[in-house]
């Protein structure tokens, strides 16, 4: 799970530096924007957030942690903002590629929102949550979890993951494509110059 936060980190940070680019007038590229997407879509909510909430809250819950609340019931809603947020970017990308007045404005608000709520949320996770786990659960406890947890990642899939995590660490070492297109968006300010 840890290994997990990293790589959703990495693909979280560079979109912090996508929002610096978008602020300096550069338009990224739509097709590394979709596979960061497709990463938060795929790799953080349905694989890791999906773990954690059918498989490692509700144990939590089991060894007497509160449902609701703090600090479940926060992380859950937490989720729920993500999923709203990475929606809001998807659809945010492709219109601000297509030059749309104030789609800029919209879109850094979104890529700032998602940076801020993911190292928050996981910086919680990593610095409260997994220590309180490894008090309140039992060896037993953490082997069942790593087994269903092997469950989820067949049912997504091993080639899937691999791709995504690829992903990750290709921009983690600056080794694949940036998301820099190169320029501003099509018709931009209308001037010709971009
Ligand atoms: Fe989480
Ligand atoms: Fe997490």
């Amino acid at each position: 799970m840890e290994a997990e936060h990293r790589l959703i980190e990495t693909v979280v940070k560079a979109l912090g530096g996508v929002a610096a680019a978008v602020e300096l007038g550069e338009r990224p590229a739509v097709a590394r924007m979709a596979t960061a997407v497709e990463f938060l879509r795929v790799y953080a909510d349905q694989l890791h957030h999906g773990k954690e909430e059918k498989l490692f809250f509700p144990m939590l819950v089991k060894r007497g942690v509160p449902p609701q609340g703090c600090p479940i019931g926060g992380l859950n809603h937490e989720h729920e903002k993500g999923r709203a947020l990475v929606q809001a970017l998807a659809e945010q990308a492709s219109v601000y590629a297509q030059g749309k007045p104030g789609a800029k404005e919209v879109l850094l608000e979104t890529l700032r929102g998602i940076q801020d709520l993911y190292e928050n949320h996981i910086w919680k996770e990593d610095a409260m949550v997994f220590p309180m786990a490894d008090k309140v659960l039992t060896a037993a406890d953490q082997t069942e979890l790593c087994k269903k947890f092997a469950e989820v990642d067949r049912a997504i899939g091993s080639e899937t993951i691999a791709r995504l995590e690829q992903f990750a660490r290709s921009l983690a070492t600056g080794t694949g494509p940036t998301f820099q297109a190169g320029g501003s968006p099509t018709s931009g300010c209308g001037c010709g110059g971009g």
